[in-house]
């Protein structure tokens, strides 16, 4: 891990992202609605824009909270997703994507999904972790969400730490 006390804060709105997909008969699966992969891989690209724009750094996804999918979203609707910072710590960032299906006929809108996806910085040469700038929270919503992220952070790390000293690998 590299150190830099340079390393100049930044804003949730300064790396926010937002990203519209039309689903296509080639995303859908036999029902006529988006496969959960693939949104989760636009979610995993949404948050690589937020976490890249952040820390100005080559950045790998690191962990992928428990997400479910509330409502589908239908061959010739958009997803919506929408990406924000919520938690820097060393080199670690825990960023929100939330995302929503338009109906471009009428307009409508349904909140589907909420993501958590934590990305590391690593160095480009070593692959190792680096420190990342620190995140400045301006509004009383971004400090609360910060304290809900970091509950988050504790609860995830340990987790991961319970499934690796019980797992068996066949
Ligand atoms: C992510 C990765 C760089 C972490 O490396 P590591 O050797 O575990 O490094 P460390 O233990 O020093 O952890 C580095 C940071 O990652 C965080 N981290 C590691 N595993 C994590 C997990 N499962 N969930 C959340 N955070 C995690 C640590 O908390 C630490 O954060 P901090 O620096 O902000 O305190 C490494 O596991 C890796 O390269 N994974 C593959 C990434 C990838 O290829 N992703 C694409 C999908 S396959």
């Amino acid at each position: 891990m590299t150190s830099d006390i340079a390393l100049k804060p930044r804003r949730v709105a300064d790396s926010a992202a937002e990203m519209a997909e039309l689903v296509l008969p080639h995303h859908a699966n036999v029902h006529g609605s988006v496969l959960g992969g693939t949104v989760m891989h636009w979610i995993d690209l949404a948050a690589a824009v937020v976490a890249s724009r952040h820390s100005r750094r080559p950045v790998v996804t690191a962990a992928i909270d428990e997400m479910s999918f509330q409502a589908p979203i239908l061959v010739g609707q958009l997803a919506l997703l929408r990406a924000h910072i919520t938690l820097v710590d060393r080199s670690s960032m825990e960023i929100q994507v939330d995302v929503d299906s338009e109906d471009l006929l009428t307009g409508e809108k349904r909140h589907t999904s909420t993501a958590y996806v934590t990305f590391v910085a690593i160095d480009p040469t070593t692959r190792r972790p680096i420190s990342v700038p620190p995140l400045e929270l301006v509004t009383d919503k971004e400090l609360e969400e910060h304290a809900r992220a970091k509950e988050r952070r504790r609860i995830r790390l340990e987790h991961r730490d319970h499934l690796r000293a019980t797992r068996t690998i066949r």
